[in-house]
């Protein structure tokens, strides 16, 4: 059967869309090839997001495209997701060698399209339309693929699409308004994955605080996302649940309160700030202030003392002062985040942020990235050595990233630790006293583990 290279950009929903898309592909015989240049399909999902991200999708389709129709002129190459989303066919027009550009809702179709491809049924096909209930589609898993930490740590697509609009991103254009998948459905497939042996759950959504809103509603003064959290809680072999991302805006007191309630709820939370000042907030139409976002902050550590917090911050956004800048540096040094992603601010089209008055040009934009940068690794280096001497519960997820003979796993606090064990560890919660600490990553002590 013909072999398929797929490679993934940007976020988790991409991985997530990956996954699902390779466990198609392989219950329908496709063997999944780790080289472009021996596949007889190359499939990029790629990402919107920043322009960088669509441009290194945009050259390595190149590169391979130059390479692979020389050996295998019937090779099938393949655009996926938001870049195929928001530029359609002109992908093709831009690279004559791309046979297939699907959208945001038509993963589950790929298979039947590369098909149709690969025997010439069909020549070139570009499928970006809206499809009904396409939410309900990304629900395959390829456990123990070539991704095996994703047989202990798995990620469940809850919505899609997203309706906040923010002025700089062009995620609502490129998934859509927001949908999501019923309560019922989404409990049956985690059950399944805790049967397959998945010890924790990440439910995903561009605003997850949102999920069920209008569809499903408040009960018993609980918020849909609430009642999502309760039913998978429930599902014995599920020790540990996270969820990505949630939004400030509308971050209610239930899901505050639901850390102190649910065991398995772990103690970290990835909330999404931007920026620290309130002038930007609302010219990048977020929909919450400053003091707003540490009052949660407030609220979280009060309720989970131990709870790792992390961010997203973008520098450069039109119109940000000097003035603007350092509010955000404080931000980061009052709020001594774990982890906090820095992105420069790079205009998509069709977003108001794209025409606003302001533009910084990118020389500005590179420094004040180096700035936070260098603050936000400060603090996140300071709080990792903070564990040393701690012990803490781990969930070995497989071989570490840097020395595949170690193991690597994480706290419930999302912080790696990578220590000495054997492959029976793998899956398994195991308590680690902490040795040691680098800028990134933390190292845990065999000796502890062996009493164990
Ligand atoms: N749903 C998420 C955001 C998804 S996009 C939320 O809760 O807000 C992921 C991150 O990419 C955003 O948090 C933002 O920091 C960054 N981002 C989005 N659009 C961007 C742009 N035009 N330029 C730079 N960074 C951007
Ligand atoms: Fe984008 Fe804002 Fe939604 S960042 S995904 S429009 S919450």
């Amino acid at each position: 059967m013909p072999s398929v290279y797929l490679k993934t950009y940007g976020c988790q929903m991409n991985e997530r869309d990956s996954d699902a898309v390779a466990a198609q592909l392989v219950a329908k015989g496709y063997s999944l090839a780790t080289n472009a240049d021996s596949a007889d399909v190359v499939l990029l999902n790629t990402c919107s997001v920043r322009d960088a991200a669509e441009q290194k999708a945009i050259h390595k389709m190149e590169a391979v495209a130059g390479r692979l129709r020389k050996k295998r002129p019937a090779a099938v190459l393949g655009f996926l997701g938001c870049m195929a989303q928001s530029r359609g066919g002109e992908l093709i027009d831009q690279l004559p060698d791309v046979d297939l550009v699907l959208g945001t809702q038509k993963f589950h179709r790929t298979a039947g399209y590369v098909d149709d491809l690969l025997q010439q049924r069909r020549e070139k096909i570009v499928d970006i339309d809206d499809e009904a209930g396409s939410e309900g589609t990304i629900r395959e898993h390829l456990l123990n693929g070539n991704a095996p930490k994703k047989s202990v740590t798995t990620f469940v697509s809850i919505m899609q699409g997203c309706n906040q609009y923010c002025a700089f991103c062009i995620v609502p254009y490129t998934r859509g308004r927001e949908r999501c998948r019923s309560i019922e459905d989404i409990f049956a497939e985690c059950r399944e994955l805790a049967d397959r042996g998945v010890k924790e759950i990440t439910l995903l959504g561009q605003i997850v605080n949102s999920y069920g809103k209008r569809e499903i509603g408040v009960q018993d003064g609980k918020s849909a996302f609430v009642q999502l959290i309760e039913a998978v809680h429930a599902i014995d072999g599920i020790e540990r649940i996270r969820f990505t991302s949630p939004h400030p805006k509308g971050y209610g007191e239930d899901l505050v309160e639901a850390y102190a309630r649910l065991p398995k709820l772990v103690e970290h939370a990835h909330l999404p700030v931007q920026s620290g000042s309130n002038r930007m907030l609302k010219l990048m139409h977020r929909g919450y202030t400053r003091e707003r976002f540490e009052e949660l902050v407030g609220q979280l550590r009060t309720t989970v003392p131990d709870i790792g917090i992390g961010t997203d911050i973008i520098v450069g956004f039109p119109g940000e002062t000097d003035a603007d800048l350092e509010q955000t540096l404080d931000l980061c040094c009052e709020i001594q985040f774990d982890n906090a992603y820095i992105f420069k601010y790079s205009p998509r089209r069709n977003t108001p942020a794209a025409t606003m008055p302001g533009q910084l040009p990118e020389a500005e934009i590179e420094a004040r990235h180096t700035a936070v940068l260098k603050t936000v690794d400060e603090i996140r280096a300071r709080r990792l050595r903070d564990h040393v001497g701690r012990e803490m519960q781990i969930l070995v997820e497989g071989p570490s990233r840097r020395n595949p003979a170690r193991l690597e796993g994480r706290t419930r606090c999302n912080k790696i630790v990578v220590f000495e064990g054997a492959t029976r560890h793998i899956g398994q919660l195991l308590p680690l006293r902490i040795t040691e600490a680098t800028r990134t990553t933390l190292y845990g002590d065999p000796a502890v583990l062996n009493c164990h």
